[in-house]
């Protein structure tokens, strides 16, 4: 099964793909995450990016599309995907539609207003990348899954959030249409607990 998570900064895309991958048994492909460890090794493809996360722009298409392509042709992706963050701008959608096959778009939708309060109190696992909230840790700094430590991002201030929300509503809800015309879009209400949201998902995909 080949599907993309599509949704706003803080929708839960990240938190319904660790959920969604465990239960089909296909790898869950984030680029954001791809670019952060990048970031981390400070490689070429790392540098590029942080100065475009930094300000919560997008990475270049051109670099994007090569990550993803190479990533798709690896063995693990042979039963399927879940694409998490990509594709972005309907130049990445197009370049994707040219080397693999999009089988489900799940559009995970979250009212614009309870966004910010999502991403700014969002904590993050250093190992694992399983998403928590401040609201729900109960004071708690380690992840309930390996026990890392919990970090915030850098790009989940209140002015970078600004400027990716902006992002997303000019460069990447075009997607919603592009997607909806190929007949392939599911669109699930993400503004209800985890649990929820994952269930209908799951009934949604089948
Ligand atoms: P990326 O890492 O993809 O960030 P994003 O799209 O901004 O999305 P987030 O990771 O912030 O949100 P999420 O939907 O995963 O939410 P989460 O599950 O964590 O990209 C980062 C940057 O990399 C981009 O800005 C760009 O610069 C670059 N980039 C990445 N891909 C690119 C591409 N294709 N092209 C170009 N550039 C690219 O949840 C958020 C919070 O809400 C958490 O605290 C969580 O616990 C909580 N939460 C989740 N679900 C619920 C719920 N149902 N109820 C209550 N709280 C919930
Ligand atoms: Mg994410
Ligand atoms: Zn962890």
């Amino acid at each position: 099964m080949n599907v993309i998570l599509l949704g706003a900064p803080g929708a839960g895309k990240g938190t319904q793909a660790v959920r969604l991958a465990e239960k089909y048994g296909i790898p869950h492909i984030s680029t954001g995450d791809i670019f952060r460890s990048n970031i981390k090794g400070q490689t070429p493809i790392g540098i590029v990016a942080k100065s475009y996360i930094d300000k919560g722009q997008l990475v270049p298409d051109e670099v994007t599309i090569q990550i993803v392509k190479e990533r798709l042709e690896k063995d693990d992706c042979k039963c399927g995907y879940l694409l998490d963050g990509f594709p972005r701008t309907v130049a990445q959608a197009e370049a994707l539609d040219k080397f693999s096959k999009v089988e489900a778009v799940v559009n995970v939708d979250v009212p614009l207003n309870k966004l910010l309060k999502r991403i700014t109190g969002r904590r993050v696992c250093a190992k694992c990348g399983e998403s928590y909230h401040v609201d729900y840790l109960e004071g708690k700094t380690t992840c309930a899954k390996c026990g890392a430590e919990l970090i915030q991002r850098a790009d989940d201030n209140e002015t970078t959030v600004s400027a990716r929300l902006e992002v997303y509503e000019k460069q990447t809800a075009p997607l919603i249409e592009y997607y909806a015309q190929k007949g392939v879009l599911i669109t699930v209400d993400g503004d209800g607990d985890i649990e929820r949201v994952f269930n209908s998902i799951c009934e949604k995909l089948g």
